[in-house]
């Protein structure tokens, strides 16, 4: 077999991110805003949607490429019929060493299980706030904090590794950060601060309401002690701390601040089958069409080679206030963070 391709920057091909739908019954303000997400958006119909062979087929193309990691994101992963069952399939692909999902948690009640059966480990959950009045506007749909909480119990009951994710966003919801970083070192559950980014095209976003890893940094030492760690492994995305005399991690995603692009080795693939090298792309590559089109895994191969030896996204580290007016990038809910 040829050498695994490396982009032209020299990155490698490690992760692939799949979003198996773009619904979603959240209408977080900086993702799915409810004036863009309304009652007649038109998400994209059944026939659009990769089905799960294709997924499978596809991601075994990935992996003779260099990738070993997977992970499965939406709009909302847990709103595709029959996941359990994909899970199971990519799992069983030689070469897949770590399947993870990101998930706003709701429907974790009914499908933990399922999924846990089907050999998923890890499960990285949305939440951005313990206040129920706050929680219940930013995620669009007045679902309380509580009933969040209760579903990350259950998925950590069940056997799965939890970690959260909390996007901060400045005058919104930073006096969380505290509350959130106490009710989490508690609970030993690994806490993430995610930087506000300007994903889509119309979520709010400016410089301003980028609560940088610094401020939230000094808001934490103000009542923690913290001690940085290692990266687990290359090109982690999060920056990793430990509470001093206790096993609770804290996370800082600091794409904004710290952008992290020299060491990018994601590729994305979106609910209708188009392949992104980067999460503020405007264009993809269509791998549906090939497919459907009938063609052969050597040429889907090159395809995904030629594309990923082409690749040059460095997106975070180059963003100004002219990038983020300037460029029509697609939707996060579509291309799954
Ligand atoms: P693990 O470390 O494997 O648990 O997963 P992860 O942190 O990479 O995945 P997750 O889906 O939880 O993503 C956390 C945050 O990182 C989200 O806000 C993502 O949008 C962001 N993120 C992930 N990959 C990239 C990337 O390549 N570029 C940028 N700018 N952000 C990313
Ligand atoms: N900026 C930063 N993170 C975001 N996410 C969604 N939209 C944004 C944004 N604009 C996060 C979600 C989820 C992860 C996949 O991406 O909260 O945790
Ligand atoms: Fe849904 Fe996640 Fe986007 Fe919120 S951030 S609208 S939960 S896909
Ligand atoms: Fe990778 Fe693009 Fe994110 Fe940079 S901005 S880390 S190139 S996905």
């Amino acid at each position: 077999n040829a050498h695994p391709p490396l982009d032209q920057l020299r990155r490698p091909i490690h992760d692939l991110r799949i979003s198996v739908t773009d619904r979603c019954n959240f209408r977080c303000s900086y993702c799915m805003p409810k004036e863009v997400y309304g009652e007649d958006y038109a998400f994209l119909p059944t026939s659009e949607l990769l089905t799960f062979e294709e997924i499978h087929r596809l991601t075994r193309l990935f992996v003779s490429l260099g990738v070993s990691k997977i992970r499965l994101t939406g709009g909302e992963p847990l709103m595709r019929r029959g996941l359990p069952e994909l899970v199971a399939k990519i799992g069983f692909l030689n070469g897949v060493e770590d399947i993870g999902l990101t998930t706003n948690g709701v429907l974790l009640g009914q499908q933990a299980e399922p999924l846990y059966e089907a050999g998923l480990r890890r499960l990285n959950v949305s939440l951005d706030a313990l206040s129920p009045e706050l929680f219940g506007r930013m995620n669009g749909r007045g679902i309380k904090p509580g009933f969040i909480l209760k579903q990350i119990d259950h998925a950590i009951e069940t056997g799965f590794e939890v970690k959260v994710n909390m996007v901060v966003q400045r005058g919104l919801n930073e006096s969380e950060i505290l509350p959130m970083a106490r009710y989490f070192k508690e609970r030993n559950i690994t806490l993430r601060f995610i930087e506000f980014m300007d994903v889509g095209n119309d979520n709010g976003w400016s410089f301003e309401k980028v609560v940088t890893k610094k401020d939230i940094m000094e808001r934490l030492q103000s009542t923690f002690e913290l001690e940085a760690l290692d990266n687990n492994y290359f090109g982690e995305v999060a920056q990793r701390y430990r509470y001093k005399g206790c096993k609770a991690e804290v996370g800082f995603i600091t794409s904004v601040s710290e952008s992290f692009c020299s060491s990018c080795t994601r590729a994305r693939l979106s609910s209708d089958g188009k392949f992104y090298t980067c999460l503020f792309a405007s264009s993809g590559f269509d791998l549906r069409m090939m497919i459907r089109s009938g063609a052969d895994d050597q040429s889907l191969l090159e395809a995904i080679r030629n594309v990923w030896e082409q690749r040059t996204d460095r997106y975070s580290d180059d963003r100004t206030e002219q990038t983020v007016r300037n460029r029509s990038k697609i939707g996060m809910s579509y291309i799954g963070g």
